[in-house]
């Protein structure tokens, strides 16, 4: 009788536990969807636990990289839609918003496409390579993404047009024309602009005048999005709500698309330029074992509810806030810009648990 009674509350108490915990998908379900990008272990369903993770947690998904062109079109007109497909029949069958990762960017190319892009190659050749990717990946998932990043990192930090190799081949309306392919592949799907450091107001007045430039010439833009790559004490938190405010004046929708918090001593100060690796030193990786001393993990938790608490003033005009990962096992900030790190920035730990933050996030509600 007694064992049965310690039992009985032991079962209580776990079942108490779970209760407890709430999906960061419902929590903030009403204010803005919450998304995750997944790698290609996680598409796959290697690990169960973690597939149920993400279904339960989230309510979007963004690839992390298998729809970036040098994954969709690895060889001049030959497609690879294996992985792709994989994703965005999980998100589907999950009823998540299925975001498109991305269409128009100088990193992540397949070799043939910046070949040519950097050879003799003409603007009408260049148009050409940029309409069939933009139309057969748009056209291939029509109905089943939501939206794309239809161009991503166009944009330097002194707020001129970044010279990529689309710049330099086609001139300034690439961008006008990437967004009039998108839409007449999918005519219903959202279109989005994706950018890093977009606290830097030179490159948040430059995405604005890309909005006015879009619907002047008749196009159509349906959000902004800041990949929001920060750290604990980087940016400020004033200058990233500044250009939220400049976003939202200028009356597209808000995304956070690439959300992530390093707690590591920073290899250089601005954050996200995917073509920099920097050499590796101990001293940048104060904390290799996996476990976050208490005072920073607080450090963590209190600059995600700084974030969080404006997202949520915001949560008019922000649609969605995706984390860059599930765990912290995963995150491409262990290996860049130095490699072999051993960073915290996401919301689940190395054992798929919900680190303190996730309970801070939710009790701001
Ligand atoms: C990163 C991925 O996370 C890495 O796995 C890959 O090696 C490089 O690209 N901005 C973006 C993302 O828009 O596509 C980048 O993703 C991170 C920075």
């Amino acid at each position: 009788m007694e064992k049965a009674a310690v039992l009985l509350s032991a079962v209580v108490a776990a079942m108490s536990l779970t209760a407890e915990e709430t999906a960061l998908k419902t929590a903030f379900d009403g204010k803005f969807w919450v998304g995750a990008a997944l790698n290609e272990r996680q598409i796959m369903g290697r690990n169960p636990e973690e597939r149920k993770l993400i279904a339960d947690q989230f309510n979007s998904i963004t690839a992390e990289n298998c729809m970036k062109p040098g994954s969709l079109q690895p060889r001049e007109g030959e497609f690879n839609w294996r992985m792709a497909d994989r994703f965005v029949d999980f998100g589907v069958e999950n009823k998540m918003k299925v975001i498109g990762h991305c269409l128009v960017w100088h990193s992540q190319l397949p070799r043939w496409m910046n070949e040519k892009l950097k050879g003799q190659c003409t603007r009408d050749e260049a148009v050409d390579i940029m309409k069939r990717h933009v139309q057969t990946v748009v056209g291939h998932f029509k109905g089943r993404v939501k939206g794309w990043d239809v161009v991503n990192e166009a944009i330097e930090e002194n707020g001129s047009l970044r010279r990529t190799v689309w710049l330099n081949t086609i001139g300034e309306d690439y961008l006008l024309l990437a967004f009039r392919f998108a839409h007449d592949a999918d005519p219903e799907a959202e279109l989005y602009y994706n950018e890093y450091n977009t606290e830097n107001p030179r490159k948040a007045d430059r995405m604005v005048k890309l909005v006015k430039d879009l619907r002047a010439a008749g196009l159509r833009i349906d959000a902004l999005g800041m990949q929001t790559h920060v750290r604990l004490d980087h940016p400020r938190l004033g200058a990233y709500a500044a250009s939220m405010r400049k976003f939202a004046e200028a009356g597209v929708k808000l995304m956070v698309t690439e959300l992530d918090v390093s707690v590591l001593p920073a290899a250089w100060r601005m954050s996200a330029d995917v073509s920099r690796n920097i050499a590796y030193d101990a001293k940048l990786n104060p904390w290799p074992d996996g476990k976050l001393p208490e005072s920073v993990q607080k450090r963590l938790s209190d600059r995600y509810a700084e974030l969080f608490r404006l997202f949520l003033e915001y949560s008019s005009s922000l649609d969605r806030v995706t984390f860059w990962g599930v765990s912290d096992r995963d995150s491409w900030l262990n290996n860049f810009p130095v490699r072999g790190r051993t960073d915290y920035p996401l919301p689940f730990d190395r054992s798929l648990h919900p680190k303190p933050l996730v309970k801070t996030i939710e009790e701001l509600l």
